[in-house]
């Protein structure tokens, strides 16, 4: 991506003369190579369970190691200075003047789901290792410290929760909740980490190491790739999201009294299957209902038990994913659904079970972040727009806990989870470059102390 050079040069000239202007000690040359971070994601992409380009990589299993490791390396090459939690975070640190409070904080993670890309998470992690090696390389000595995190286990692949690592910090996971969570060999996550060389003595004690001290980050940024087709369709470089959508998760299981498909004539039958169809139905519905764009919901996964031809299904379980930027509006939603299962159990004579496996507060992204990523956008020269993260990050459970805000660059068609993930190293570099200059204006400048708020 081309700067803006004249611009650049300009103000570069008139801050000379000028030296309490803000931007003066913000770095305008930054060493970044977009087809660099792309040779590194790549080569994290090999540690995959699957042959390449599809990425399947799963929290504290071997490739997860070797990816960790790796990132280490990289880490400790761009002259950061690593440590550990005890939930397997991992942390470099671009060390501050020490005359501000706080740490500027950013990343993302690099677990993948089954049959992933390359791109989602490991951008915000590797690009973020990339931005403070430049901002390193170019002089730039902030006033607090600037933190590049790898999170742990972002999906929810193994434990059935998403954001294992993030939430730990933000002291927003019980260890009721953690505990309960086996993987499918029943195993828990204090066994998980502890093998993989975290961990404490007990779920509990775990956490508590994790939680991060009230106060102690001062803002976090994340870089992702948007995850939806907005940015490529207009044509736009950058996103700087305003908000992040709150996820819920409803399991719903309907149970009948089965019976055999050829003999169980048709006004008998209570069918869970059918209830399960038509619950399906009325999650659409339910976010259709409410004519706004950002309320989505999805019954992803439907299943039927025994599952066979011949039997009238006597079980349905059917899990549905709920969000929407407006949680009040979201829970409307949630609650007409739960009414809706309801009154179909109650007409097909099904036994209902409900429950809430998740419910999440959405984030809105910090006017400081906003303003520091469009600050960064436009001494890029960069085109830029304002967007909503449809899809939810470490980032939102970091807002529990810091200002924070997201920058998304464009991924090919909008798609994720897929082998095929694509940004351009363009794209790419123009996004390691925006992270990396509104991190450095989130730190301030050593020797600047006038102008470290934005
Ligand atoms: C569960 O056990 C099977 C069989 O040993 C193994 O292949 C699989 O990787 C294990 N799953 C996890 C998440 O460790
Ligand atoms: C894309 O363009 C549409 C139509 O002009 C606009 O409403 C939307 O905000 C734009 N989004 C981005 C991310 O540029
Ligand atoms: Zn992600």
């Amino acid at each position: 991506m081309r700067l803006h050079e004249p611009f650049i040069r300009w103000t570069g000239a008139l801050l000379l003369l000028c030296p309490y202007i803000g931007a003066f000690q913000y770095p305008s040359k930054l060493d970044v190579s977009g087809s660099l971070v792309v040779e590194q994601l790549l080569k994290l992409a090999t540690f995959s369970d699957v042959p390449n380009p599809a990425v399947t990589r799963i929290v504290f299993t071997p490739n997860d190691m070797k990816a960790r490791a790796y990132v280490k390396d990289l880490m400790q090459l761009a002259g950061l200075t690593l440590r550990e939690d005890a939930v397997g975070n991992i942390f470099g640190l671009l060390a501050g003047d020490g005359s501000a409070e706080g740490l500027v904080q950013t990343g993302s993670h690099t677990d993948a789901i089954p049959l992933a890309g390359a791109y989602d998470g490991t951008l915000g992690v590797i690009g973020g290792i990339a931005a403070l090696r430049a901002l390193s390389a170019a002089g730039f000595r902030p006033r607090r410290g600037i933190e590049v995190i790898m999170f742990t286990s972002e999906e929810p692949t193994r434990f059935s929760l998403s954001c294992l690592g993030s939430r730990a910090m933000a002291g927003v996971l019980s260890a009721e909740t953690l505990a309960r969570r086996l993987d499918e060999n029943g195993t828990d996550f204090l066994t998980a980490a502890t093998a993989a060389g975290y961990g404490r003595g007990s779920t509990q004690a775990m956490l508590d190491a994790a939680r991060v001290k009230p106060g102690s980050v001062s803002s976090f940024v994340e870089l992702h790739i948007e995850q939806g087709p907005e940015l490529e369709a207009n044509g736009t470089s950058l996103g700087i999201v305003t908000a992040i959508a709150a996820p819920a998760a409803l399991r719903v299981r309907f149970s009948g009294d089965g019976g055999h498909a050829g003999a169980q004539l048709m006004p008998r039958r209570n069918d869970a299957g059918l209830a399960a169809a038509e619950l399906a139905l009325a999650v659409e519905a339910a976010a259709l209902g409410t004519g706004a764009p950002d309320t989505v919901a999805t019954a992803g996964r439907v299943d039927l038990a025994p599952n066979t031809v011949n039997s009238v299904p006597p079980q349905a379980a059917v899990e549905i994913d709920l969000r929407d930027v407006d949680e009040s509006r979201r829970d409307a939603v949630l609650a007409q659904i739960l009414a809706a299962a309801e009154e179909i159990a109650a007409r097909r004579r099904v036994r209902l079970q409900t429950e809430v496996a998740n419910r999440d507060a959405p984030a809105t992204c910090a006017a400081e972040v906003v303003a520091a990523a469009t600050a960064a956008a436009e001494q890029l020269g960069a085109s830029h727009a304002r967007l909503v993260s449809r899809a939810y990050h470490d980032a939102l459970f970091m807002a529990q806990i810091a200002p924070t805000g997201m920058i998304f660059i464009p991924c090919r068609g909008g798609w994720s989870h897929r082998p095929d993930e694509f940004a351009s190293p363009a794209h790419v570099e123009l996004g390691v470059k925006a992270l990396a200059l509104t991190l450095a204006r989130l730190a301030g400048a050593a020797g600047n102390p006038g102008k470290a708020e934005l």
